[in-house]
């Protein structure tokens, strides 16, 4: 396997960071996830537009939109991968203890690409099993949920929690007790036929695919209501599922004690979703 690091691919056991890249020290750094389908990266410029937003939250200077985007094909290249799984992390870099960002010269920029594992067939089909996590989610005056940092321990607890509970996702809310989102998802229901999502002042992370699907819907005649919730009006829904990059569109078929069948609107839109994907494919084949 070959990774991206500092302006070049090596083999990954040269892929290798200081123990005092303030990364590793302090979470000190952010991230993207992005998946490629048949050798084209989906996305990349939202992605690449969001990498920046968070880069530019923390006072990161981050390498030219070329370089990027080289770096991650490149990647893809070395490795011969087309259906891959991407993340680019970029952290402060290397520095003496202390939190001042000051202190470190140089960003550490790396890219890693692998074979994309497909999710198993049966949780699209038959749902998974969510919870909601007592972790409340960041507040937004803390740590802005819109960074995607290295800093992810508020997400991990909650992920503590759902795995210690045999769920697959964890909801978590905001201080006010609003759903917020999932630790690495964003969460939708359907209430009377209406699309409902937490809007992106509950404190989210307005996830690329949430985009998408709120897109799709309603140029496909799906109402849409991004708003605040409680709990209880998830429950009163008929439909439930959640969002990213990399599970796209999956169903859930149980929140807490209350179980959800896998429903005509959600169906819709991950096929709606993969017809994007499917066009997008087409229109990379006829540039490339
Ligand atoms: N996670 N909310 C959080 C907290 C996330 O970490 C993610 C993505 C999303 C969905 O965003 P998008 O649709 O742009 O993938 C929402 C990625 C997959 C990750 O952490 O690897």
């Amino acid at each position: 396997m070959y990774i991206f690091l500092n302006d070049k691919v090596v083999a990954e056991p040269e892929a290798v960071v200081s123990v005092y890249d303030h990364g590793f020290l302090y979470g000190d750094g952010i991230y993207e996830t992005m998946r490629s389908y048949s050798g084209a990266v989906f996305m990349f410029e939202r992605h690449r537009e969001r990498l920046c937003r968070s880069a530019s939250f923390i006072q990161l200077g981050l390498p030219e939109e070329g370089y990027i985007r080289n770096a991650v094909y490149d990647t893809l290249d070395a490795n011969g991968l087309s259906d891959a799984y991407i993340r680019i992390t970029v952290s402060r870099g290397k520095g003496p203890i202390g939190l001042d960002p000051g202190l470190c010269r140089e960003p550490t920029f790396v890219v890693i690409a692998e074979q994309f594992r497909e999710y198993p067939e049966q949780h699209y089909r038959q749902g998974v099993k969510l919870i909601i996590a007592r972790t409340r989610r960041n507040l937004r005056e803390a740590l802005d949920p819109r960074i995607k940092s290295l800093n992810f321990l508020n997400n991990i607890l909650a992920r503590i929690e759902a795995k210690e509970r045999g769920a697959y996702e964890a909801i978590m809310l905001n201080a006010e007790g609003f759903i917020s989102e999932g630790t690495v998802s964003n969460i939708f229901f359907v209430r009377d036929n209406v699309l409902c999502t937490p809007s992106p002042d509950v404190g989210i992370l307005d996830g690329i695919t949430r985009e998408l699907i709120i897109g799709l819907a309603k140029r496909n005649g799906i109402k849409v209501n991004e708003g605040k919730f409680y709990p209880d009006n998830l429950f009163r829904s008929s439909e439930v599922f959640f969002t990213n990059t990399t599970a796209e569109v999956m169903p859930a078929s149980q929140v807490e004690d209350m179980d959800f069948d896998v429903g005509g609107i959600t169906g819709t839109l991950r096929r709606l979703y993969r017809e994007e994907v499917a066009e997008f494919t087409r229109k990379s084949e006829r540039r490339r």
